[in-house]
């Protein structure tokens, strides 16, 4: 009868399954088919009972992402009317739920009558991540199964449970076995009709008031304030579960509807949303042939053990892959391995890890100092100092240890992977793998595709960085790659900004107003003031024609103010307290008396426009030369990798939200009011400018 629901009869029982390819997401047709097959059922006598059952790995995904941005999503029927339409069914429905009941889709499962698992049943109502809340009921019905707390954490914090959990808290009615599923849920129907079970409704049940008062409400806002700051949604679906407390079925869902409404038409929904694709995006590589077998990674060699090579040791041997750590001397090596077992500790004492699991990671790394024992490793990750003359020994040798077909990879923040990969006879064996600090906990893992790396290596990092649960996106080569290209204008502005006259404290506050956890003044403190400076040195020649280039980055560090590692830096530290320095005040207005600069106040707005705009003046060129296949890669990078506010979906996204033709506007006022600064600094990328004169974002290019 329709291509999205199969319908068939057995006996007394209807059984409609989904089945729209690959999740059965409730778009249009899927609604539409479901509603068909309802009717159908209901109006046939012989029928006695509803099976809804899915004929893929995936029970339901909810509503249909795609259709919010457009009007879709209220063609009818509507998802809300739809589930409350079933909701009022004169014969018993089941849900046979064989898979993720995601959104929408355990909505749909909470209107059928009963609902019974396999053990691969997941139950979430995730809406909150997408910027939004459960609009087809959950936020009314959920409370009703499974009470207050256990729905607000459910709703607000997008927390998934699994069939277990669901039968002890009351969301299902019975957990079948996973083999011939289906069979057991029809008979379970079956018995329903032979015992005349009743057909049930929300609307007849209560949400459970015990012990719940406003303060649960208060309690559970304050114990997820800090990971929401700056989020909309989660606060409106604490709203709407409190509804749920105070009002009938029928009006708590009028309120859920309003509430969807808000959130829905933002741009945090709309980033969040995006982000949610992008995600999804990221596996998605031009000119890769997919055909191509992958590597087997058995065993992983790390040189260097150093801040980055302990945390990448420590990554593998989390998803219990062996490690050699390779050191140049005995006591480097020891000093790596005490850092190592230092951080398990940590995560032993926060309960994360237990002794067992500490002493089994650790006994998956075994250190060295003799390029012999990484004869036999299938993939290598090279992190010595950053130096172009070291990495390159380091590769000669490598080239003429390693067997056949391991993978060569680089963790080099800066330098050309190209020139890397020419120093061995294998350069289609070579790639870089751009771990972040602190590399076992930051999600970010940059792939540097070099010129002549192989689809089957390629293939082969993508998958391990899966394995290891690292979120990889690829980049082409250039100077810093995406992240650290674009991170370059986004420190210059703010730092540039301190010589025009604002405090750190002026500017660091502007970006965590916008949104990051820090300010880049806070965040150069804490990576080493020396550190940055170092990275400078690879491109002075670039630099010389502005001597204000990091200038009060480069006195700092000759003064020996480091950051936070010499107590003082852009700010003094005392314990954990970060003070105001009046000296960096003076030694801002004595540098830009030298230089020329006149001070001035420097507004919130602009340090966010100068920040921002550069850095999306950059992404436009980084997308234009091919280097990020798409804005939301570079969107992802930010978000994992920089701590970019998660609810403004990435700097490109930003600047999508904002306009590009009002990027490019504001761009070209600071080339032209900023003097030598603008005009050496905010030249409009020419991909920009293309964009906003025929009126499109970002999101409307995609490299070829
Ligand atoms: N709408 C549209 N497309 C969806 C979708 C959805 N709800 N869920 C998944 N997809 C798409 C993905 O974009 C992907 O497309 P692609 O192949 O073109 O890239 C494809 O389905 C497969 O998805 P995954 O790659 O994510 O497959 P996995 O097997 O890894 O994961 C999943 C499956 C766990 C169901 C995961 O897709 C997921 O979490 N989906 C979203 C769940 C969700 O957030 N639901 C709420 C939707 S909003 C809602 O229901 C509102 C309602 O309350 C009114
Ligand atoms: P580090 O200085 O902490 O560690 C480097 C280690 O390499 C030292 O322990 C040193 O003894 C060892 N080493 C040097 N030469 C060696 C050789 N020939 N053989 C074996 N070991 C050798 O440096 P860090 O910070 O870990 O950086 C390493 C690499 O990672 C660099 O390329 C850096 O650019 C990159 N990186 C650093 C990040 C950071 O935040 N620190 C972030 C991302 C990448």
């Amino acid at each position: 009868m329709s291509d999205v629901v199969n319908y068939q009869v057995q006996g007394d029982i209807a059984v409609l399954t989904l089945n729209s390819a690959p999740v059965n997401g409730l778009g249009h047709a899927l609604r539409s088919a479901i509603q068909a097959g309802f009717d159908q059922a209901i109006a046939d006598d012989a029928v006695k009972a509803i099976v809804i059952a899915s004929a893929h790995k995936i029970f339901c995904a909810g509503a249909d992402i795609n259709e919010f941005s457009s009007d879709k999503r209220f063609a009818k029927p509507e998802l809300p009317w739809l589930t409350t339409y079933l909701e009022a069914s004169s014969k018993p429905i089941v849900a046979a739920i064989n898979g993720a009941a995601l959104g929408g889709g355990l909505e749909l499962a909470l209107v059928c009558d009963y609902r019974v698992a396999s053990p691969a049943a997941k139950f979430g109502l995730p809406e909150v991540s997408l910027g939004i809340l459960p609009g087809a009921g959950g936020t009314q019905r959920l409370p009703r199964f499974i009470g207050v707390e256990k729905s607000l954490e459910m709703i607000a914090t997008a927390k998934i449970i699994g069939a277990d959990a669901a039968l002890e808290l009351g969301l299902i009615d019975a957990a079948l076995p996973a083999e011939n599923f289906l069979e057991a849920a029809i008979e379970f129907a079956n018995k329903l009709v032979a015992d005349n079970a009743p057909v049930k409704t929300c609307a007849d049940m209560d949400v459970s008031k015990e012990g719940v008062n406003d303060a649960t409400f208060d309690d559970f806002r304050a114990s997820i304030a800090r990971k929401t700051k700056g989020y909309f949604a989660p606060e409106q679906c604490i709203q709407a579960v409190k509804a749920s407390t105070e009002l009938s079925l029928a009006d708590g869902l009028k309120k859920e509807t309003e509430l969807f409404e808000l959130c829905n038409d933002t741009p945090q929904a709309r980033a969040q949303q995006h982000v949610f694709f992008a995600q999804r995006a990221i596996s998605n590589i031009p000119g890769l042939d997919k055909s191509v077998a992958p590597r087997d990674i058995k065993t992983v060699g790390i040189i260097g053990a150093g801040t980055m090579g302990g945390g990448i040791a420590m990554n593998f041997a989390n998803a219990g892959i062996p490690v050699v750590l390779l050191e140049v001397k005995q006591e480097f090596l020891d000093r790596g391995l005490a850092n190592i077992r230092k951080n398990y500790e940590v995560s032993v004492k926060r309960g994360k890890l237990t002794e067992a699991q500490l002493e089994t990671n650790m006994g998956l790394i075994s250190g060295s100092l003799s390029y012999d024992d990484l004869s036999d490793v299938d993939l290598v990750i090279e992190a010595v100092f950053e130096n172009m003359n070291i990495k390159k020994e380091v590769f000669a040798k490598l080239d003429e240890v390693c067997k056949q077909g391991a993978i060569l990879a680089t963790n080099t923040s800066y330098l050309d992977v190209d020139e890397i990969a020419a120093q061995t006879k294998r350069p289609q064996d070579v790639i870089g793998l751009h771990f972040f600090s602190p590399a076992n906990v930051m999600q970010l893992l940059e792939i540097v595709r070099a010129t002549k790396t192989a689809d089957d290596v390629l293939l082969t990092t993508l998958k391990t960085a899966q394995k290891i649960r690292k979120i990889p996106v690829i980049s082409g080569i250039c100077w810093g790659f995406i992240g650290n290209r674009m991170f370059e204008p986004y420190g210059r502005e703010s730092t540039r900004m301190v010589l025009e006259g604002a405090t750190p404290a002026q500017v660091d506050k502007a970006l965590t107003d916008f949104g990051f956890a820090m300010g880049f003044l806070s965040v150069i403190d804490l990576a080493g003031i020396d550190v940055g400076f170092f990275a400078r040195e690879g491109i002075r020649e670039q630099l010389a024609h502005d001597p204000s280039y990091q200038v009060i980055c480069d006195k700092l560090n000759n003064l020996g103010r480091f950051g936070q590692k010499t107590s003082r830096g852009f700010y003094i530290y005392e314990g954990r307290d970060r003070i105001e320095d009046p000296e960096v005040v003076e030694l801002a207005q004595a540098t830009a008396q030298e230089l020329n600069v006149a001070q001035r106040e420097v507004s919130a707005e602009e340090v966010i426009e100068r920040t921002m705009y550069s850095m999306i003046n950059e992404g436009a060129r980084i997308l234009e030369e091919g280097v990020a296949y798409r804005s939301s890669d570079i969107d992802l990078v930010f978000l994992n990798g920089y701590g970019f506010p998660g609810h403004r979906g990435g700097p490109m996204q930003y600047a999508d939200e904002v306009g590009l033709d009002k990027v490019l506007e504001r761009i070209r006022f600071y080339q032209a009011e900023l003097g030598e600064h603008g005009k050496n600094w905010f030249e409009p990328a020419p991909l920009l400018v293309k964009l906003a004169q025929e009126g499109k974002s970002f999101k409307d290019y995609e490299v070829k």
